[in-house]
Order: C-alpha cells, then sequence, then structure tokens
C-alpha cells in the first residue's frame, strides 16, 4: 500500500505530528513548499495535515490542496495542531472532499507541540490507514 505525508507547519509543532505519522507509514514527511511535495503517482493514502492561523489554514496548503488530483490520491487522513480549535480538521477536510477525495473519518491532532503520548498515537495512525 502507497502511502505519502505533506504538511504545512510554521513553528515546527504540525511538523513533527507529520514526522510521526511518516515514521508510522514508513515514508518521509514533506512540507508543501518543498521540491517534490507534488503527487505525481497514485496514493492509496496522503496524510495531509497543517496548523490553524486566526482561524484559517495557510494559502500554502491551501493551494498545495488545489493541485491536488482526485484520481491520484484513493483517500486522505488529515492531521493538526492548534492552541485550542480543531477547526483546521474540517478546514482541510472539506478543501480535499472539494477535490473529489475521500477523506477518513478519524483525524490525528495535538495541542500545540505534541508530546510523547500523541506522538506514539500519531505513529500509529500512519500504520492503520
Ligand atoms: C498567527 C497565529 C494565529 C493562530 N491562531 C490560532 C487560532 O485561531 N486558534 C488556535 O487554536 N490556535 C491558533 N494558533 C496556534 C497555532 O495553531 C499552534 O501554535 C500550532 O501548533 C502551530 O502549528 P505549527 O507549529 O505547525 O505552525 C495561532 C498561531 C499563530 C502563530
Amino acid at each position: 500500500m502507497s502511502k505519502a505525508v505533506r504538511y504545512y507547519s510554521r513553528s515546527g509543532n504540525t511538523k513533527a505530528l507529520a514526522a510521526a505519522i511518516a515514521n508510522g507509514a514508513n515514508v518521509t514527511a514533506v512540507s508543501v513548499d518543498e521540491y517534490g511535495a507534488e503527487i505525481n503517482e497514485p496514493v492509496d493514502t496522503l496524510f495531509i495535515g497543517g496548523g490553524l492561523y486566526a482561524y484559517g489554514i495557510d494559502k500554502k496548503l491551501k493551494a498545495f490542496i488545489s493541485t491536488l488530483d482526485g484520481n491520484k490520491v484513493k483517500k486522505a487522513a488529515v492531521f493538526s495542531t492548534s492552541w485550542l480549535s480543531r477547526h483546521a480538521l474540517d478546514l482541510i477536510t472539506k478543501e480535499l472532499q472539494a477535490r473529489g477525495i475521500e477523506v477518513v473519518e478519524e483525524s490525528c491532532y495535538a495541542k500545540n507541540m505534541p508530546g510523547v503520548n500523541e506522538l506514539i498515537a500519531a505513529e500509529e495512525f500512519g500504520k492503520r490507514y
């Protein structure tokens, strides 16, 4: 089963969660603004996440999702970090669904910098889908 992890992180919290998910998924986490971030080959699961900024997601993450081809991404699994709100999970899910991409019900979330237990849970999340 092929998997990919993409994220956008301003201060490293979501990056840490992405790295743990990628560890579980046995792939490398790639920032959406990194060279080679595009999903050119079909994937079974795209793990995709970002932080919440002023109740929105970063425009780079939004722009990346707009490049996704619904025929190449079989399903997506969403993750996020924030100070308090889980709203980014809904925003990312809506953007993915607008591209015709199925999003699994379970998501992965941590309050700011994930702690050890959250990183272990993220790794399991990366294995599960
Ligand atoms: C400019 C800015 C706006 C933020 N707005 C919110 C917000 O509306 N709600 C919230 O719960 N957290 C908010 N946060 C907290 C971030 O979502 C949180 O620190 C998150 O873990 C950042 O992820 P990152 O380290 O991957 O960039 C904000 C942080 C910044 C810097």
